[in-house]
């Protein structure tokens, strides 16, 4: 306990020092969470990146979000204590595949969620998070295409609420949430059926969930589809005491942290991402000493993405 507190002395003293912010999504480790300045999902991370009037931000969390600050605000000292936390979504399609699917498709509308990379971005009209994506497409005319990449299942949830069918969808996924199934959500939910389910958009059991609460397998009122930003507001308002919970496993420490009272419980406890879990509290204290690892986008590539990701942040709650 007094080698956390220590750390957690040093970690504070090296942030003034650097006049840093740090930023935390809601998969970091637990103590990584609770040191950070802000906690968030996606969206919000990247809206307090944007707005922070401190010099370097401190993104603890995976590179493309790191990126993302830095596109926004590329005179700022942009770190990510490693560089290696990468995204198997972001790596399912890169600009060389993305200019060939805009080929078969020309003047359709490009949003690509913002798990991807900044060559992706460049290439792209609108970014969207998981919490916005349904708002981002219905921005749009309803006679123009789009192309929605790069996940499918998150492209799947938008296409239902948005009742477009000129929406195509790239065939990417993320191995985590993909491996949250549908059979795996039914029977939890079985076992209990007083429970909330809250449930990423990127899960393979997403459109399981909603055919559990149309078959009226779980009451409609019982199933949420939601970012992790969104479940932590959701977890504040259920009067549920359970609720199943279909993401990565670190969104856990926010949701007992945001509503003690109430049951938590994961669909899937191996449901842990790798690379968020890269910035551990060793990695931290080295990147606020070493200046490290420093994100770098290239300044070209930059300016051709930052109209999409502006566009991103202004639209949705
Ligand atoms: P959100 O926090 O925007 O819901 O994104 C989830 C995610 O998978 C980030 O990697
Ligand atoms: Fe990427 Fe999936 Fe990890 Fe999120 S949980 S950072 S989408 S690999």
């Amino acid at each position: 306990v007094e080698a956390d507190a220590a750390w957690r002395d040093e970690v504070r003293r090296l942030a003034r020092q650097r006049d840093a912010v740090l930023l935390a999504h809601n998969y970091q480790l637990p103590e990584i969470q609770d040191i950070a300045d802000h906690t968030g999902d996606s969206l919000a991370l990247s809206r307090i990146a944007a707005a922070s009037e401190a010099s370097t931000i401190v993104f603890c969390g995976v590179h493309f979000m790191a990126e993302t600050a830095k596109i926004l605000s590329p005179h700022k000292t942009v770190l990510i204590p490693d560089a290696r936390a990468g995204c198997s979504l972001a790596d399912s399609i890169d600009a060389d595949q993305l200019r060939a699917w805009k080929a078969e498709h020309p003047g359709a509308v490009v949003v690509s969620y913002v798990n991807t990379t900044a060559e992706v971005k460049a290439e792209t009209d609108i970014c969207c998070t998981s919490s916005n994506a349904v708002d981002v497409v219905a921005s749009i005319p309803a006679d123009r295409e789009v192309l929605f990449l790069p996940d499918q299942f998150l492209g799947a949830h938008v296409r239902r609420e948005t009742g477009r069918d000129n929406l195509h969808v790239w065939a990417g996924e993320c191995h985590v949430h993909a491996g949250i199934n549908g059979p795996e959500l039914a029977a939890r939910a079985a076992a209990e059926p007083d429970a909330d389910l809250f449930v990423h958009p990127e899960c393979g059991c997403a459109t399981s969930a909603l055919y559990l609460a149309g078959e009226g397998v779980v009451p409609a009122e019982q199933v949420k589809i939601l970012s992790t930003g969104d479940m932590v507001t959701e977890a504040r308002a259920t009067h549920a005491k359970t609720v199943l919970v279909a993401t990565e496993v670190g969104m856990l420490h926010q949701l007992r942290r945001a509503a003690p009272e109430v049951d938590f419980r994961a669909v899937n406890d191996r449901a842990s991402c790798r690379y968020m879990k890269m910035i551990t509290p060793a990695a931290l204290l080295r990147s606020l000493r070493e200046g490290a690892d420093e994100v770098h986008v290239d300044p070209m590539v930059a300016e051709r993405a930052r109209g999409a990701v502006r566009r991103m942040i202004e639209i949705g709650k």
